[in-house]
C-alpha cells in the first residue's frame, strides 16, 4: 500500500485548525480572559424563522408512511425540485437562465470547490490569486497539480486581473473575495472570461459571499457576464447566504454548454456525483428552499444587514485609526494591513495577548498575505463592538 504522497507536500495542518489550536492554548493558560474570535467566517445569527418551519414541516413528512423520504430523486443528483426551481428563480431575478438539469445540490462550497477537480486531469495547471482561500490550494496540492499564482497585493487593490504572458487551465475566482473582501466589477470579471477562453481554460468561480454585495457595478454570478456559461463552473452556498455553515447545503451550477475534448462537463459531474455521493438530507433542503422564497429573502436580508453593520464598525474603526483595508463593503471580510510594519503572526500574537481578539493571520492565504489580518464580520454586534472598543485602545496607545 502507497499513501498519496501529494498530501506530504502539505502544511502540517489547515490554516483555520491552526488558528483553533492556538486560541485554544492561549485560553487554557488564561481561562479567566473573555476571547472574541473574529478569526473563521462562522455565523451567528440563527436560521431565518422561514427556514426553521419548512424544516420542522420536512421533519413532520419523515415522521409518516405516507410522506417518508428516503434517497433523493436519483435523476437530479439527489436534488428535490423545490429547491431546484427557487435556485433557478433566484439565478432568474439576477438575469440569469438556468436549466434545472444544470444546478447540482452539495453540502457546500468548500467540498465542491475541491470534489469538482476529479473531472480533470492532474496534467492542468491551476492559477490561484495570491493570498487565496487554502481550500483551493490544498485541494490540487492533494492531486498533484502544479499551481501557479497571480499576485494580488495593495497596488492592484488585492483584484489581480490576467497575464497573458502566464498559461493556465484551470483558474479559480472568488469575488467577493475571501480573505480579502474585493469584488471584481462585470467588467473586470468580462476580462477574465476572455483570457480564460484564449487558453481553452476553465474558470470556477467561488460565488459565497455573493449575498453581500449592494454596489450594482459589481457580479453577484459569473453568469451575469457575457460568454461565462461555456467556460465557467459557479459553486455557491447557504452558508454565509442563509446561516448554514452547520445546517450544510449548496449548490454548483455545470452549464450545458461547457465542453471539453468532446465531453459535457455535465455529464461528467452527474457521473461523478451520482457514484461518490448521496445528496443533501431531505430536511436540509427543504430549509434551503425556503431561503429564496419572498418571506425567506426578507428574513435573510436582515441577518446580512446585521453582519453589514458589523463590518460598518470594524471599518469605522480602521479609518479613525488610519489603518489601510480592503473589503467590508460588498463582504463579510475586512482585510487589513498590519500597524507598525508587524508581520501577520506577531499581529496574531498581539491581539490575541494585548486585546483578547483572535483573526486570521493574512500570510496564511500566501505570501502576498505577509503583513496583512483578516477581521470576519459574521460576529454577534455585541463582540464586535467590544472588540473594536479593545483593538482601538490598544493601537492608541
Ligand atoms: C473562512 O473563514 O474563510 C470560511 O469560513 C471558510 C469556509 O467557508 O470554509
Amino acid at each position: 500500500m502507497k499513501i498519496n504522497k501529494c498530501f506530504l507536500d502539505l502544511k502540517n495542518s489547515y490554516l483555520f485548525a491552526t488558528v483553533g489550536r492556538k486560541t485554544a492554548e492561549y485560553k487554557k493558560a488564561h481561562p479567566e480572559k473573555d476571547v472574541i474570535r473574529l478569526s473563521i467566517g462562522d455565523v451567528t445569527r440563527p436560521l431565518a424563522p422561514v427556514v426553521v418551519d419548512a424544516m420542522k414541516r420536512a421533519v413532520e413528512d419523515m415522521a409518516h408512511t405516507e410522506t417518508f423520504k428516503g434517497y433523493g430523486p436519483d435523476q437530479t443528483c439527489y436534488g428535490y425540485g423545490e429547491l431546484i426551481s427557487s435556485i433557478q428563480k433566484s439565478y432568474q431575478r439576477k438575469g440569469v437562465t438556468l436549466e434545472t438539469n444544470e444546478i447540482f445540490i452539495s453540502d457546500g462550497a468548500k467540498s465542491d470547490c475541491g470534489n469538482i477537480l476529479d473531472l480533470f486531469s492532474n496534467e492542468n495547471i491551476v492559477l490561484l490569486p495570491d493570498p487565496v482561500y487554502p481550500a483551493y490550494a490544498d485541494a490540487n496540492t492533494m492531486d498533484g497539480r502544479k499551481i501557479v499564482y497571480a499576485d494580488a497585493n495593495e497596488q492592484n487593490g488585492f483584484l489581480p486581473m490576467p497575464d497573458p504572458s502566464v498559461h493556465a487551465d484551470i483558474i479559480y475566482i472568488c469575488s467577493p473575495n475571501n480573505p480579502t473582501g474585493a469584488a471584481y466589477t462585470r467588467e473586470q470579471l468580462k476580462v477574465w472570461i476572455d483570457y480564460a477562453k484564449s487558453l481553452d481554460a476553465l474558470i470556477i468561480f467561488d460565488a459565497a459571499y455573493e449575498y453581500f454585495v449592494t454596489d450594482p457595478s459589481l457580479a453577484r454570478s459569473i453568469y451575469e457576464v457575457e460568454g461565462a456559461k461555456d467556460c465557467a463552473i459557479e459553486i455557491c452556498s447557504y452558508s454565509k447566504t442563509a446561516g448554514f455553515t452547520g445546517v450544510r447545503c449548496g449548490y454548483t451550477i455545470v452549464p450545458m454548454d461547457l465542453k471539453r475534448e468532446g465531453a459535457s462537463l455535465n455529464q461528467l459531474w452527474a457521473r461523478r456525483q451520482s457514484t461518490k455521493f448521496n445528496g443533501v438530507s431531505y430536511v436540509t433542503q427543504m430549509g434551503a428552499a425556503a431561503v429564496f422564497s419572498e418571506e425567506g429573502e426578507t428574513q435573510i436580508s436582515r441577518n446580512i444587514e446585521y453582519y453589514r453593520k458589523n463590518a460598518e464598525l470594524i471599518g469605522n474603526m480602521l479609518d479613525r485609526l488610519g489603518i489601510w483595508y480592503t473589503g467590508g463593503k460588498n463582504s463579510p471580510y475586512i482585510w487589513l494591513k498590519c500597524p507598525n510594519g508587524m508581520d501577520s503572526w506577531a499581529f496574531f500574537d498581539y491581539l490575541l495577548e494585548e486585546a483578547n481578539v483572535v483573526g486570521t493571520p493574512g500570510s496564511g492565504f500566501g505570501k502576498n498575505g505577509e503583513g496583512f489580518f483578516r477581521l470576519t464580520a459574521f460576529g454577534t454586534e455585541e463582540s464586535t463592538r467590544e472588540a473594536c472598543e479593545r483593538i482601538s485602545r490598544l493601537l492608541q496607545k
